[in-house]
């Protein structure tokens, strides 16, 4: 418990508007998107300066009380959730895009700006961030960040990680420093920026973000590519990046997903009854004439592959359409089953043994799943259903089925998450991909920035003093 010193000193730090302790608050603060997890913290905090935030951390490091900080809540490995107890630090209030400097082409933001707002922003001076999570309607640049997140379009564009050019951020022991510098080359030492993409809120908080930012390409056409086998429609994929195609995205369906999705949504989504997996392939081009012209050319390599069907939307809103159904199957699958999420990735070649070896462990350990993701990096979301298991079957049985999936995956080259981060849930197979020499050195990277270990502990790393809360 906190002392109750502690807690009224944080309070006065940001303000009696700028906290919240009622259940509901709490209770909100305790989850993310991770299957059905809860952990309130004691306290929501919500500060408006990077000097509040420092002064926060200073009196959670003197009284040992952990830290976790929050975006918009939509991760999917529990990164943000406060296990311990202790205090969430929300950014919500770092909702502010503070430059626009399309001469050099990046922007500074706040960590609490909504990915699509950015994008909104940047619209009318023609300019865009690419990052494009299936969240980014409403998860955080902090939080995108924090996770390393990528999306759909990172097979042209790169992840977050690509657009990172320098953080301001608090260290635990309340030092406010710039992590670079505002520059697309940066040769001078080990990269302190890169450490803290994808570093999940475990070595400082970020106050302040410089992001690279690309003219924006006006014209996209999707494409909806089915086929009645995996095998098939995964080999595709490899195949149009190698046939010299370049689309910016190439996302996989199962038909499953699809079906969930169209039962809670109406959407315009061609089917027949032998489609059992799409791609959905993104071009983009400055005019819808030259994009006919891809379309054109890029239609009979599809029949050649062996697709059944290939659609072209007629308008708008179909396409609208395809990409919703695509980017809502995560949230609606949960509408149907609670599930936990695995976020594979293997070298694209490997996708089509992948999706054989996922559904082989399934009928072997017991457990349905639902495919889809972005083929065109290789990067496969499992949605292991939970259904009718039972909670020993669920907490015993389907981890040893998992952890066969991530062995399979680190076997041939790949690795336990491409976007989604370790987290809470994913740390227990951290040892498939890992040696304890990796955790050597992850850990004085840990105790360097946060030897009091005060950031989000009970995650997958914690420094060598841990947390004695007073
Ligand atoms: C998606 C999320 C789950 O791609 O990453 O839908
Ligand atoms: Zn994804």
């Amino acid at each position: 418990m906190m002392l109750k010193e502690a807690k009224e000193r944080l309070i006065s730090i940001v303000g009696i508007d700028n906290y919240a302790e009622d259940i509901a608050s709490l209770k909100e603060a305790g989850s993310d998107y991770t299957e059905d997890l809860n952990f309130p913290p004691e306290l929501v905090l919500f500060p408006e300066t990077p000097q509040q935030i420092s002064q926060i951390l200073k009196a959670c490091s003197e009284y040992r009380i952990p830290v976790y900080t929050r975006g918009a809540g939509t991760g999917l490995s529990g990164a943000c959730l406060p296990v311990k107890g202790g205090i969430a630090l929300s950014t919500k209030k770092f909702n502010r895009i503070l430059n626009i400097d399309t001469d050099n082409f990046q922007v500074t933001v706040e960590p609490g700006v909504i990915n699509q707002e950015l994008k909104k922003a940047l619209e009318p001076h023609g300019f865009t961030y690419p990052p494009d999570p299936a969240s980014m309607g409403s998860s955080t640049i902090g939080g995108n960040i924090a996770h390393g997140a990528g999306g759909p379009k990172a097979v042209k564009y790169g992840t977050t990680r690509d657009y990172v050019l320098n953080l301001e951020v608090v260290l635990p022991n309340g030092e406010i420093i710039w992590t670079g510098s505002n520059t697309l080359k940066n040769a001078t030492g080990f990269s302190l920026t890169h450490l803290m993409i994808g570093s999940e809120g475990l070595l400082a908080v970020i106050t302040k973000a410089v992001l690279k930012i690309v003219p924006r390409v006006s014209e996209e056409l999707l494409m909806l590519v089915s086929f009645d086998n995996a095998e098939i429609a995964a080999k595709t994929v490899s195949e149009i990046l190698k046939n010299g195609y370049k689309p910016s995205g190439i996302e996989l369906m199962e038909r499953s997903g699809i079906d969930i999705v169209l039962a809670h949504k109406s959407l315009q989504f061609p089917q027949t009854p032998e489609d059992a997996f799409y791609l959905l392939v993104v071009l983009e081009g400055d005019t819808h004439e030259s994009l006919m012209v891809q379309a054109e050319s890029i239609y009979p390599f599809f029949e050649a592959q062996g697709a059944l069907n290939v659609y072209i939307p007629n308008n708008a809103d179909m396409a609208n359409d395809w990409w919703s159904a695509r980017r809502s199957i995560g949230e609606l699958v949960k509408q149907t089953s609670i599930y936990k999420e695995e976020d594979t990735v293997v070298p694209r070649t490997k996708l089509p043994e992948l999706l054989k070896v996922v559904k082989q462990i399934g009928k072997e350990y017991g457990f349905n799943s639902v495919c889809y993701g972005h083929a065109g990096d290789g990067n496969l979301h499992i949605n292991i259903l939970k259904e009718q298991l039972s909670d020993t079957d669920w907490n015993e049985n389907v981890p040893k089925g998992i952890r066969k999936i991530f062995e399979y995956c680190y076997s041939v080259g790949g690795t336990i998450s491409g976007e989604h981060g370790v987290g809470y849930v994913q740390k227990e197979y951290l040892d498939v991909v890992m040696t304890p020499t990796h955790f050597q050195l992850l850990k004085g990277i840990k105790n360097t920035f946060d030897p009091l270990g005060i950031l989000n502990p009970g995650k997958w790393i914690e420094s060598d003093l841990g947390l004695p809360v007073k």
